[in-house]
């Protein structure tokens, strides 16, 4: 393959006239490019992707130029080195791709149209102009646009327009900025605004498919984010306005182009009188995460594509720093330990992970790098580390800095580091880099041994792993003084145990707040003390302590046996994040039984038995003015109880929907999925079913869309099965963003499980061909991984996929997914037996009781 070279080190561009007429018709563009900036060398080479280049011509002049496609390249060759002002010439097709300029399809009162929009990062601005495509090729832009334009259509992008002229629009020079944040829309949209108090003018945009109202849930949370940013990082935001755009084809969840942030539908608009609080919080966070990157990501850029965990990572922790003040009674910190933390650790446990600073050059790797469960989870919980070391104080002192030293600028991970040391008095970035450049995370053994507490760390394996004596600087948070802040050392004798214990007068625990990247595993001695007091503890030591028992049982270090009785004693908390900590758990155990077998059975009467009494406490309504615990708990025993096939359950719902029938999306939204999936799964026929696909189709409300996915891809039926499967590649029932929670639906359900793993295999090439360039792509991988447990499944994937082993982007995901299933499959066979007897022996107990009633 060819070296790829950074195309900044020989050309430094600093202004761009942009100009591009889009003929939404003919799915046409001519541009014209003109660049001023300085040649260091006489050859350069500018990026460009799939442009027709007509021209390129040095004041008046052309200049001889040639395309290298394997480099995305348009080398030029220039009378000699020194200051430049190139034009160029060029026209480009409108593809429907999601990246680069791209249209949205949409319907409005049965009418079709469309919404043209951009997808830049990482660098599909290639793809637009050619440009110096690089996150450190920082520059001015001035934009002209023109296209073939209706009366009333609403145009935008990252600045103010400034004039129209003969049907080009004209928007205000941007401030140096990087080619991947670029952005510009148009199309017939409304929108809802508003100023925050230092002036920003702010708005949300969507297509008019939705009610005006939808819009004003973002908009509040935009606008106090902005300002609670503004605070925070004591940095004004630097640009007049701050658009928020809803666009119905969108590749990723939401981008933070500067001035002009996109989502996807699901992920802005809200019906403020039909949305899960859980659906709430979700948009709220998205929101906070794209601006955080308003100044980290957007004012100060990372360096180069190696330290995208700057971006992320960082913007991740700030979404919940952010919405943590803006709806304080949101616990929103709960929402990230049980979404980022158990993904984190779930996925940095498979050998074979990257690290969350990872060396990268090739476009196609790139992309590849935004694992979410690394880049985001894990980077945000490092971060989360630093912030518990250094303090609020120390975190805003020195990121303010790190604003002011490199505004309209670029940094390193290294910059970030000096900036919170220096603020602090600490070496911050000693005590990070272990965390930063090794891959994995360690689990520290707390164990008495000759009368001593001794702690000691080893790297965590779920699957086979080839431990490489890594170590780590691990903030060990005890609750016991004797132990000191960090464990640096393999391991650390805290003296005696007994002596220890009377002093403190409480069980030994390390990981108070779950807020440290390593998980426990205590000792009979150690685990007994903690257990025994299990059932007052705080909510979050509850979820860390049976997350890390299920992690054990995964890695095989102890088995299912210890943590399975241990779910009835949690079951009836009233605190959200144990019952979701609780079924997920429960969830994991559904792997090990087969369909139709006593073991299933008895699963079922577990989950049954596990969500009995809180189905009872909170039924099927919402009551005013109930916490938001309890409007999150729920669904998840709600959800439990149908999964248990309780009948009255099973009845409950039924008659929800028969109340609902007319129009299933007003069905209460948080349990809507659920009642959904029921009548589908018990009461179905093809009405039904062409009532709820047709409704999918139908709506413009994107989280009645998920749930309408969710339950029909429940259906037992084959026949509807294999339509929906020959809907994947429709892109008017499926659009092509939609499609993997489709064929995840599909794939997890036994029914349709053969016919979504072979179109997979079959249209591969299909499949690569409508989302390959973006950063989805590999999680089709993932997901196929996430529900395989079979040998025979395992055998399979590795036919199809290792032949693509060399695919780039795709190596380090296929072989982190094998191990994933290999792991899998073993551990099943292991643990089954003893699963299915823990089972057993419940069901046992239960009727016991129940005859003693
Ligand atoms: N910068 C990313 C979006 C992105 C990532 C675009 C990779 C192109 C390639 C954005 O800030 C982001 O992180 N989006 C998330 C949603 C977020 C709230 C976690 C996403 O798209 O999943
Ligand atoms: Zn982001």
């Amino acid at each position: 393959m060819t070296k790829i070279t950074h195309f900044y080190q020989t050309f430094q561009p600093e202004h761009y006239n942009l100009y591009l007429a889009v003929d939404r018709a003919a799915k046409q563009i001519s541009g014209q490019t003109t660049i001023t900036g300085t040649a260091t060398t006489a050859e350069i080479a500018i990026h460009q992707k799939e442009l027709q280049i007509k021209t390129v011509t040095l004041a008046g002049q052309a200049v001889p130029f040639a395309v290298d496609n394997e480099i995305d390249a348009l080398k030029i060759t220039l009378p000699a080195a020194g200051k430049v002002t190139l034009t160029i010439d060029y026209t480009a097709v409108l593809t429907d791709t999601m990246m680069g300029i791209y249209p949205s399809y949409y319907e409005v009162d049965g009418v079709q149209k469309q919404l043209i929009g951009t997808q830049f990062e990482t660098n599909f601005a290639r793809q637009a102009f050619p440009c110096v495509d690089e996150p450190a090729a920082k520059a001015t832009f001035d934009l002209a646009l023109k296209f073939d334009e209706q009366p009333g259509e609403t145009v935008l992008s990252n600045m103010p327009e400034e004039r129209c002229e003969n049907g080009i629009h004209y928007f205000a020079t941007t401030v140096r900025m990087s080619t991947y944040l670029i952005a510009f829309a148009f199309g017939d949209l409304q929108s809802k605004q508003t100023t925050t108090k230092s002036g920003v003018k702010v708005g949300v945009f969507s297509t008019k498919a939705h009610a005006a109202k939808n819009l004003e849930f973002a908009l509040d949370i935009a606008k106090r984010s902005i300002e609670f940013y503004e605070d925070f990082y004591q940095t004004p935001y630097p640009l007049p306005h701050s658009w928020q755009l809803a666009l119905p084809d969108f590749s990723a969840g939401a981008m933070e182009n500067w001035g002009l942030v996109t989502y996807r539908e699901a992920y802005l608009l809200v019906d403020p009188d039909n949305t899960a609080l859980e659906t709430k919080q979700l948009v709220a966070t998205v929101i906070a995460h794209e601006l955080a990157h308003q100044w980290f990501g957007d004012l100060v850029t990372m360096q180069w594509w190696d330290d995208l965990w700057l971006n992320e990572s960082f913007a991740n922790m700030m979404e919940y720093v952010a919405i943590d003040a803006l709806e304080p009674q949101w616990h929103i910190w709960e929402l990230f330990q049980t979404s980022d933390v158990p993904a984190a650790l779930q996925r940095d446990a498979t050998d074979g992970v990257q690290s969350v600073h990872v060396a990268v050059e090739n476009p196609a790797e790139i992309d590849a790098l935004f694992d979410g469960a690394i880049v985001y989870a894990k980077g945000a919980r490092m971060l989360v580390m630093v912030r518990a070391l250094i303090g609020d104080d120390a975190l805003r002192a020195g990121l303010k800095q790190y604003f002011t030293d490199h505004k309209y600028g670029n940094a390193t991970g290294a910059d970030l580091w000096a900036a919170l040391g220096n603020a602090a008095g600490l070496d911050v970035g000693t005590i990070m880099n272990s965390w930063l450049e090794q891959p994995g995370y360690p689990v520290v053994t707390a164990a008495v041994q000759a009368g001593d507490l001794i702690l000691s760390q080893a790297q965590f394996f779920i699957g086979a792993g080839t431990d490489q004596k890594r170590l780590w600087q691990i903030p060990l948070h005890s609750n016991y003084q004797a132990v000191p802040q960090l464990l640096t050392q393999k391991t650390v004798n805290l003296g005696n145990y007994a002596a220890l214990q009377k002093a403190e007068g409480q069980p030994f625990r390390l990981n108070v707040g779950n807020n440290s990247h390593f998980i426990v595993h205590y000792d009979d001695t150690l685990l007994t003390a903690i257990l025994a007091q299990a059932e007052t503890m705080d909510a979050i030591s509850q979820l860390s302590l049976l997350q890390d028992l299920n992690l054990l049982a995964e890695s095989g270090r102890i088995t299912y046996g210890a943590v399975v009785p241990l779910l009835p004693k949690f079951a009836n908390s009233s605190v959200s994040i144990v019952n979701a900590v609780l079924y997920q758990i429960a969830n994991n155990l559904k792997k090990f039984v087969t369909p139709e077998t006593t073991g299933a059975s008895n699963l079922k009467a577990f989950y049954d038995q596990l969500s009995q009494t809180q189905v009872a406490r909170l039924g099927w309504t919402a009551q005013p003015g109930e916490t938001n615990d309890d409007q999150l708990t729920r669904p998840y025993v709600l959800q439990a109880a149908l999964y248990g096939e309780n009948k009255a359950a099973i009845q409950a719902a039924h008659e929800l929907y028969q109340t609902h029938g007319a129009e299933p999306g007003r069905l209460p939204a948080a349990i809507r999925g659920l009642i959904l999936a029921n009548e589908i799964q018990h009461f179905n026929s093809e009405a039904l079913f062409h009532k709820l696909l047709t409704a999918y189709g139908q709506t413009a409300d994107a989280s009645y869309k998920q749930d309408l996915c969710q339950a029909l891809t429940k259906t037992k039926d084959t026949q509807q099965l294999t339509q929906l499967v020959a809907a994947f590649e429709n892109a008017s029932i499926i659009k092509p963003q939609d499609l993997r929670a489709w064929f995840r639906g599909v794939l997890a359900n036994p029914k349709g499980q053969q016919a979504a793993w072979d179109w997979i295999r079959q249209d591969w090439a299909w499949l690569e061909k409508t989302v390959g360039g973006d950063m989805e792509f590999t999680t089709y991988i993932t997901v196929i991984a996430r529900i395989f447990h079979t040998p025979q499944r395992l055998t399979e994937f590795k036919a199809f996929f290792e032949p693509k082993l060399q695919t780039p982007g795709l190596t380090r995901e296929i072989t982190m997914d094998t191990t994933v299933i290999e792991s899998r499959v073993a551990l099943i066979q292991e643990q089954r037996k003893e699963i299915e007897r823990e089972l057993e022996r419940d069901k046992r107990r239960v009727d016991f009781e129940h005859s003693l009633d």
